[in-house]
């Protein structure tokens, strides 16, 4: 069963602080990052319960500045900058570092947030934001490699309490967007276009308490679809959303992989030989960065050159060190990755860097003669809610053992 999705559920536990009232969220991944995101709300002065994988959330009062070690710590924090000064006209938020997948400055979401009237200013570590009303405005989103997903959540949730009419040009189109998109709109806001390049949003007095379903994670289903593919077995993915997904399945397609829909369920096998497909990650609807380092496993199983350029983040291919270390054969071009595919992986121990190359080394040694340790799996927990386990039952001979 797929789990909810861990960006869908960030954002939106961020805009819980747009109301004082009780929100409930339901399919909320079991993550460290969600957990950390709860005391972050917790840190500044809501309630928060988990009952399962329903969450309750009331921030009757805002008080303090968030705790600023849990915000320097998951970069996702960022986006309760504009829910704090829409609801309370300011905010201090530990300014987030870049991590191994690239430099991730925040400068569209400071310059989206500054066109609503808020003045910005970076002191011993913090964003300093603050504005007595923020007024809707016309703004362009877009950035040297397209548009940001968290900086268009940070507008929409600021905006979504402004004076008057906001259009953000260049939009995310995200999945997570639309879903953000839903639940503030379930709390009584008007945004209109969330999905396409162009969101409008008519500011409201005040927002209410909502009820909300997270949609299904993308980037797990299509982490356990290339799973199915690189072992040469077969999974049903339930309560995966085929629609958000169109680009992978599309590529798995395209490499000789078996797609099926039955019902609500995807069924992912592979009985054929595999083909080489080149891959370049793009803003959604394109193929997903988050599923780069996955299906480079899949082509470093699959014989022929494989060319996979990555076009959103700058160093996102710290996997490939650990790869060769199974015997992968991948020479890195600038923004590509050329691959040559088709010899035996073997198993090693290897070390995860990051969430989704964590992701791509288990798939690997799913895939690998002997056995891979994967060290440093927290990585893996931060987006992935017992992965392990799900696999087990898949017929996956993977264990979680404490590290010496
Ligand atoms: C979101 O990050 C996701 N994280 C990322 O998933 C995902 O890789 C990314 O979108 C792209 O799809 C969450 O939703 C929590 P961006 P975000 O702003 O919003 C540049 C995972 O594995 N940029 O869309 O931080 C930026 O450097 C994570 O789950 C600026 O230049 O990504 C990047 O090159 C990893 N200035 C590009 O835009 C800005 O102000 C896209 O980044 C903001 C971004």
């Amino acid at each position: 069963m797929i789990s909810g999705a861990k960006n869908a559920v960030l954002p939106i536990m961020a805009a819980t602080l747009l109301t004082s009232e009780p929100c409930i969220i339901r399919r909320v991944p079991n993550l460290s990052d969600v957990r950390f995101m709860a005391q972050i709300l917790e840190s500044l002065g809501a309630t928060v319960r988990f009952d399962g994988d329903v969450l309750h959330v009331q921030a009757a009062k805002i008080t303090g500045v968030g705790d600023y070690e849990l915000i320097r710590k998951m970069r996702g924090s960022v986006c309760i900058l504009g829910p704090l000064l829409g609801r309370t006209g300011k905010a201090m938020v530990s300014m987030p570092g870049g991590c191994v997948i690239g430099a991730r400055p925040i400068d569209l979401h400071l310059k989206g947030l500054k066109a609503l009237g808020a003045k910005i200013s970076i002191d011993k570590g913090y964003v300093n934001a603050a504005v007595r009303k923020l007024r809707g405005a016309e703004l362009f989103l877009g950035g040297r490699s397209g548009p940001t997903v968290l900086g268009t959540a940070n507008v929409m949730m600021a905006a979504a309490l402004a004076g008057g009419i906001t259009v953000i040009e260049s939009a995310a189109c995200e999945p997570e967007v639309v879903d953000l998109a839903n639940f503030l709109n379930d709390m009584g806001a008007k945004v209109c276009g969330a999905g396409s390049p162009t969101i409008t949003i008519t500011g409201v007095k005040k927002l209410h308490g909502a009820e909300h379903e997270v949609i299904p994670d993308r980037i797990e289903a299509a982490t356990f679809a290339v799973a199915a593919a690189a072992t040469g077995g077969e999974v049903t993915l339930r309560g995966a959303r085929p629609d958000h997904l169109h680009a992978v399945l599309d590529k798995l397609k395209e490499a000789g992989v078996t797609v099926e829909r039955s019902g609500a369920a995807l069924n992912i096998s592979r009985k054929g030989k595999l083909k080489p497909v080149d891959i370049t990650t793009l803003p959604y609807s394109g193929f997903p960065t988050d599923v780069q380092a996955q299906i480079m496993v899949l082509m470093a199983l699959t014989p022929g050159i494989s060319i996979i350029t990555e076009r959103i983040f700058e160093s996102r291919f710290m996997h490939v060190s650990e790869l060769a270390r199974l015997g992968a054969d991948i020479a890195i071009e600038g923004p590509s990755a050329i691959v040559k595919g088709g010899g035996h992986l073997s198993g090693a121990p290897v070390m995860a860097s990051d969430l989704r190359a964590s992701a791509a080394l288990v798939i690997a040694g799913l895939a690998a003669r002997g056995t891979t340790e994967v060290s440093r799996v927290y990585h893996i927990d931060r987006g992935y809610e017992n992965i392990d386990g799900k696999l087990r039952k898949l017929g996956a001979r993977i264990e979680r053992t404490e590290a010496p």
